[in-house]
């Protein structure tokens, strides 16, 4: 069969250089122009690389024209809510959704993983009251890196899984006592009779010594189901979603030969910022700020002014210019939860008041601009008495296998190449 090539002619010179086009399993098609430079002597120009493919991958695939998100083939409809995050975060890692006893074995493992060196703990002390859970999440994992110096011969597959595991087992711990180190409260440790998710809300609202919180009527408050349920389902939305800018970092920290955990400690640097996984945090003070349904026209207003650099949060994609397959997700999350959990009605009445404004306003529908994933995790990780600063950390302990999986993949990759573009150099 004839290959497909794709020609760039140089109009000033009439020289052309022809280029293969391959295409994927599913998705839009490339065009391998590695070799541009060497044949033409310019570079292509793509800031913030929105025609740029940087890597083939089988992990995660997303149709943004039509809303469609998929883990390892699996569509995440079929996912949230429907497997636990542990599944999938073996689906991710291994590619295939464990059966029953390797899904027993893998939750048990985790479990046991989940201790943090006392030495790491001592990190904590360094760190100031009122310290951002990101920026203490950022330093702790950084510093995994100086406790697992040894188990990282790559070629051991054995090796290779229990790094990849203990990243994802110890996540919500670090995330947990960073924020119990920046209200000042005394660290809980684990309890490896609970399953990773309840493990992670007993973290963060135990007692010292591991009670509940006592109630009037003389019992102590149990961490719900539904609860378990309901976190667990944001953090497998949250699992994966290719190439975006903290993954990207991971891959490109990683491709310099860097440790794996310093390489997830700059996807969390990445995460923090408000255009990506810092988002959920800014969309909870913009709702509170709008404060009423009659302020939400001059909102809009505001966000559409280019002027004015005011922007909606939780609004827009740069993969989606349709609706966030995850959004959807939640927002069916979100009105199952309205009675269990007590949800705050006059957030969810202004949040539905601004879709309600966005989504018949010109300015949106012509950029393809649509709630995204951020836009609604806030309200419910408020009803699961989620304090606003640990909104993306949660993200950080979703995303995990998501970046560990990339991360391995880009190692096992004969292809891969330190990260390294170039520029259109502009000054003097
Ligand atoms: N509110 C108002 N206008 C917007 C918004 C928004 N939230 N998002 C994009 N636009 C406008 C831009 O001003 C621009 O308008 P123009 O064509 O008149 O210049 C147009 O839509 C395209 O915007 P870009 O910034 O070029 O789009 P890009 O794909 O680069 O950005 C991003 C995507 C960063 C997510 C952007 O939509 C945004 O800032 N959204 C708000 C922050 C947010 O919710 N981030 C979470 C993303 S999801 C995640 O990371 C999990």
């Amino acid at each position: 069969m004839a290959k497909n090539t794709f020609t760039l002619t140089d109009n000033r010179n009439g020289n052309s250089y022809e280029y293969n086009v391959i295409d994927g399993t599913r998705g839009p098609s490339v065009v391998d122009i590695s070799t541009f430079y060497k044949d033409s002597g310019m570079f292509t120009y793509d800031p913030g690389y929105t025609s740029t493919a940087s890597c083939d991958s089988k992990i995660t695939f997303i149709d943004g024209e039509n809303s469609e998100l998929r883990y390892r083939g699996y569509d995440i409809g079929d996912l949230a809510g429907k497997k636990s995050f542990l599944d999938v975060c073996y689906l991710l890692m291994r590619g295939e959704l464990p059966g029953k006893e390797a899904s027993e074995n893998f939750d048990l493992e985790i479990r046991h993983r989940s201790f943090l060196n006392e030495g790491l703990i001592r990190i904590f002390d360094a760190l100031p009251d009122g310290a951002h859970p990101m920026a203490t999440m950022g330093a702790a994992t950084m510093a995994l890196a100086a406790f697992y110096k040894d188990h990282l011969n790559l070629e051991d597959d054995k090796q290779f899984k229990i790094m990849r595991r203990r990243i994802v087992a110890k996540m919500p711990t670090i995330a947990a006592m960073a924020y119990r180190n920046s209200i000042g409260t005394p660290l809980i440790y684990p309890d490896v009779n609970r399953y990773f998710t309840e493990n992670f809300l007993y973290m963060l609202r135990a007692y010292p010594g591991g009670t509940m919180k006592r109630l009037p009527d003389g019992t102590n408050e149990e961490i719900k189901q539904i609860e378990v349920d309901a976190l667990d389902a944001i953090f497998t939305l949250h699992a994966d979603h290719e190439q975006n800018a903290s993954t990207t970092t991971v891959r490109n920290v990683g491709s310099t030969e860097a440790h794996p955990y310093v390489a997830i400690s700059s996807g969390i640097a990445a995460l923090w910022g408000s255009a990506h996984g810092g988002a959920n945090e800014k969309v909870m003070d913009q709702l509170k700020m709008i404060g009423d349904i009659k302020n939400v026209p001059s909102f809009i207003a505001k966000a559409k002014d280019r002027n004015d650099p005011f922007r909606l949060m939780g609004f827009g994609h740069r993969v989606y210019k349709n609706r966030d397959p995850r959004a959807e997700c939640l927002k069916g999350l979100q009105d199952q939860l309205k009675e269990a959990l007590n949800l705050d009605s006059k957030l969810l009445d202004i949040a539905a008041a601004v879709e309600e404004a966005a989504l018949n306003d010109d300015y949106f529908k012509d950029r393809g601009l649509y709630p995204n994933i951020d836009f609604y995790s806030g309200v419910i990780l408020t009803a699961l008495k989620i304090p606003v600063e640990m909104f993306t950390p949660i993200f950080v302990i979703g995303r995990t296998p998501g970046w560990i999986a990339q991360w391995s993949e880009l190692k096992q990759d004969p292809k891969s190449k330190i990260a390294r573009p170039r520029q259109l150099y502009t000054g003097n």
